[in-house]
């Protein structure tokens, strides 16, 4: 079987950086046509700046990177720089990239891309705020019939939320976005905190990944080493949550999730 396309949608952040890091790592399964990255867990040229490093590490700098759009549809941004630190990558030392950020506007690639491959053949892969995908679907509507799937991390349901009580990130920077993403009829997978609460690197796992010895195994040990402060003092739990890798794995092993088809509003 030919390989899943994909375009990631991203504001790196650490586990940001490990699920864009397994699919590169993954060319039989996933084929990364473009990262697209956006405002969220710190601005957007930090982001998009991120995203380029992360693709260098992988030794992937032929991966296309565009910068989206900076702010939320309709109000002020909220970073998460308690969590990720002031780089948003905090943890290891890497290189500034030298590869280069596309000239597109990232909402003009997925548009593009979706227009230009066949139909239902393309997965938009969020993992920050949905802005860019929303303000995609409002400029182009007829993109919404071609779109494969959206697996995203987002939202909580059980789970009490990480920037307010109820409230997950990437849902709480930008709700008006994450309105026209549900309501927009294709196919959505969700990655809520109670599924990424469960994907923990424990000291164990985090030794094994520095036990790689390759530069990306060190760098994910150093960037789990440091943000995983913020979940063992809020949650009390054994490590990091690899939240948005849970999606790029669900494309490759989807039997290791299970859930329910629901209506989201
Ligand atoms: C989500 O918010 C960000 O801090 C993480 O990168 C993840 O996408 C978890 O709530
Ligand atoms: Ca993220």
């Amino acid at each position: 079987m030919s390989p899943r396309k994909i375009i990631i949608d991203t504001d790196p952040g650490q586990d940001d950086a490990v699920a864009i890091l397994l699919a590169l790592a993954s060319p039989d399964d996933l084929e990364v046509l473009g990262i697209t990255a956006v405002a969220g867990n710190v601005p957007l040229p930090l982001t998009q700046k991120n995203a380029r490093i992360i693709c260098e590490l992988a030794g992937k700098s032929d991966t296309l990177v565009f910068a989206g759009c900076d702010a939320p549809m309709a109000r002020k941004l909220v970073t998460a720089e308690h969590v990720h630190g002031k780089t948003g990558l905090d943890g290891p030392t890497l290189p500034d990239p030298t590869m280069p950020l596309q000239d597109e506007h990232a909402v003009d690639f997925i548009i593009e891309t979706l227009r230009a491959q066949d139909e239902g053949t393309v997965t938009l892969c969020p993992l920050g705020p949905l802005t860019n995908i929303a303000v995609a679907l409002n400029r182009a509507p007829d993109i919404a019939d071609r779109i494969q799937e959206i697996v995203l991390m987002g939202g909580a349901y059980f789970e009490v939320g990480n920037i307010t009580p109820a409230a997950e990130f990437n849902i709480y920077v930008d709700p008006e976005a994450a309105k026209v993403v549900f309501a927009c009829g294709a196919p959505i997978t969700v990655m809520p905190l109670d599924v990424t609460h469960k994907a923990l690197v424990t000291s164990e796992r985090n030794a094994a990944f520095r036990d790689l010895d390759t530069p990306v195994g060190r760098a994910v040990a150093d960037m789990t080493d440091f943000f995983e402060r913020f979940d063992k003092e809020k949650y009390g739990s054994a490590g990091a949550p690899l939240h948005d890798p849970c999606v790029t794995a669900y494309l490759i092993q989807p039997d290791l999730f299970s859930g329910r088809h629901i209506n989201v509003e």
